[in-house]
């Protein structure tokens, strides 16, 4: 049965460009064996990400996620049965929360600051979904 997760988390120390290059690269292969699709968001404090895909897949990478010693403080935003997925295109998308993007945040509910621990499953959703449709995402190969 198809499954949307959604998480908020926070980086545990400094992450570099390529240490997100090289965890991004590896969510990417495993989630294409996996059949997950989603998006990442990072704004080099914290993280916000949706999984999609077989509910027990999901739920046996958030096992993973948890014990993730690259972030700590993971909040389960959301979990829920969906029909269709918003992010096919994705095996994970990958966007850059920067301060540019106030206006985003301010509609979606947050401050002018990215502070996904603050959303709720919709809001988060929505904006998840607006930043994969954003300029800067990156291309995926
Ligand atoms: C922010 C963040 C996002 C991640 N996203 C994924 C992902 O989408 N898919 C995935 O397989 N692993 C992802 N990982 C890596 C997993 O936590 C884990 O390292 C990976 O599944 C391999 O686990 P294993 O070595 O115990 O088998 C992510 C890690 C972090 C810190």
């Amino acid at each position: 049965m198809l499954y949307r997760l959604i998480y908020a988390s926070e980086a545990a120390g400094d992450l570099t460009p390529d240490s997100v290059q090289a965890l991004l690269d590896n969510a990417r292969r495993r989630n294409r064996l996996r059949d997950i699709s989603g998006m990442l968001v990072f704004d080099s404090r914290y993280f916000l990400q949706v999984i999609e895909g077989d509910r027990q897949v999901l739920s046996d990478l958030y096992g993973k996620l948890v014990q993730d010693t690259r972030h700590k403080r993971l909040l389960l935003i959301g979990f829920e049965p969906i029909v269709h997925r918003t992010f096919s295109d994705w095996s994970m998308g990958f966007a850059a929360a920067d301060a540019q993007r106030r206006r985003l945040y301010l509609r979606h509910g947050l401050s002018a600051r990215f502070e996904p621990h603050s959303l709720n499953a919709t809001s988060a959703l929505a904006l998840l979904t607006e930043l994969s449709q954003g300029a800067e995402l990156e291309a995926e190969n």
